[in-house]
């Protein structure tokens, strides 16, 4: 038997939940054992839920469980998620997350504890929601020496300039339209300045180029000054604005790393990624170039990744990125404007 425990029962959180529950048959089968969800950590009441025998209120109850093998972190954020993250590491419980504000800004020293420890620490729903992009990246691509990651990587501000100008509405009319259908947060301020795509982006050239790269290393501009008129004149001359992160790594080993808004050729397919959906585009000197798209948020999408990085250390607890990812290195890390 496997046990696991999911701190935070959000949107995430309970997507995580209902993907054991409702795929816990081929889940086991996958296994070759019982995946089973012991506690959820929440300071909320669910007198409702299904799982409200699981439901816990006291991170400890987890921590000092020695039957707990496996953690899902859903809270969010840099802080309390830090906290439990060490804990359960230092607790010799494997953890997995869909965090990228925790991952962009402690990654290293995660994965540094985890391996002291003889654990995991899994964040493939980090970046692209459901998009299966990191294990691809370190795996299928491990062949390769990586130069470029350009993606489309945040599902609120794509579906706000789609909205912009397929509808013809302004900024704030599609961040309401945005809001409204449950995309963007009350507070948009992570997306819609771009600094969810910056941690996304420095997860992404952590683990492409070896070396820890800083969100506030990064230059980062999001949506919030394109007008109307900007992008409707941007498309007709063929082109569409799109905010994309960037990584990039120059001949003598520097990496460069930004976020902003671009204009994007109809000739380049990521022109044509719309709404909430994200695309990243990865070159290497011996794939050339590869593609990776689908949907870059919500509840099942994001939940699918979760529950596949449960899987695989279910399969094997000794699985992650500790080999790919080393530590910051200020001196490495260029702006831009050096970009040949
Ligand atoms: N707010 C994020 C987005 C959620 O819109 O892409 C997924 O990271």
């Amino acid at each position: 038997m496997v046990n696991v425990a999911i701190l935070g029962f959000g949107t995430v959180g309970s997507g995580v939940a209902e993907v054991l529950t409702k795929n816990g048959g081929l889940i086991d089968q996958r296994v070759d054992d019982l995946l089973r969800l012991k506690y959820i950590l929440d300071v909320r009441d669910f007198p409702d839920s299904p799982y409200k025998d699981c439901f816990v209120k006291d991170f400890s109850v987890i921590e000092n469980d020695p039957e707990v093998d496996i953690v899902v972190e859903t809270i969010g954020g840099a802080k309390i998620a830090l906290d439990f993250t060490t804990r359960a590491l230092k607790a010799g419980k494997s953890v997995v997350t869909s965090n990228k504000e925790l991952v962009a800004t402690h990654g290293y020293e995660l994965l540094q504890l985890a391996k002291e420890h003889g654990v995991s620490y899994l964040f493939e729903a980090s970046v692209g929601g459901g998009i299966p992009i990191l294990r691809p990246l370190t795996s299928c691509l491990a062949a390769n020496e990586l130069t470029q990651v350009t993606g489309i990587l945040n599902g609120t501000t794509n579906y706000i300039l789609t909205r912009m100008i397929k509808a013809g509405l302004t900024f704030e009319q599609a961040l309401k339209e945005a809001q409204d259908n449950g995309y963007a947060e009350k507070d948009p301020t992570a997306d819609v300045d771009g600094h969810d795509a910056c941690r996304k982006i420095c997860i992404l050239a952590a683990l492409s180029f070896g070396q820890h790269v800083y969100p506030d290393q990064v230059p980062t501009e999001g949506i919030r000054n394109v007008t109307l008129e900007d992008v409707a004149y941007a498309d007709s001359c063929g082109y569409k604005i799109k905010l994309l992160g960037r990584c990039i790594r120059q001949p003598e080993g520097k990496v460069c790393a930004f976020v902003a808004p671009h204009l994007v050729p109809a000739s380049n397919p990521l022109s044509g990624v719309e709404d909430v959906f994200n695309a990243i585009a990865v070159t290497g000197n011996a794939i050339g170039d590869v593609m990776f798209y689908g949907r870059g948020a919500g509840k099942l999408p994001t939940a699918s990744a979760v529950v596949a990085d449960v899987i695989d250390i279910a399969k094997d607890l000794k699985r992650d990125h500790r080999n790919e990812w080393g530590p910051g290195a200020t001196d490495l890390v260029v702006s831009p404007d050096i970009i040949t």
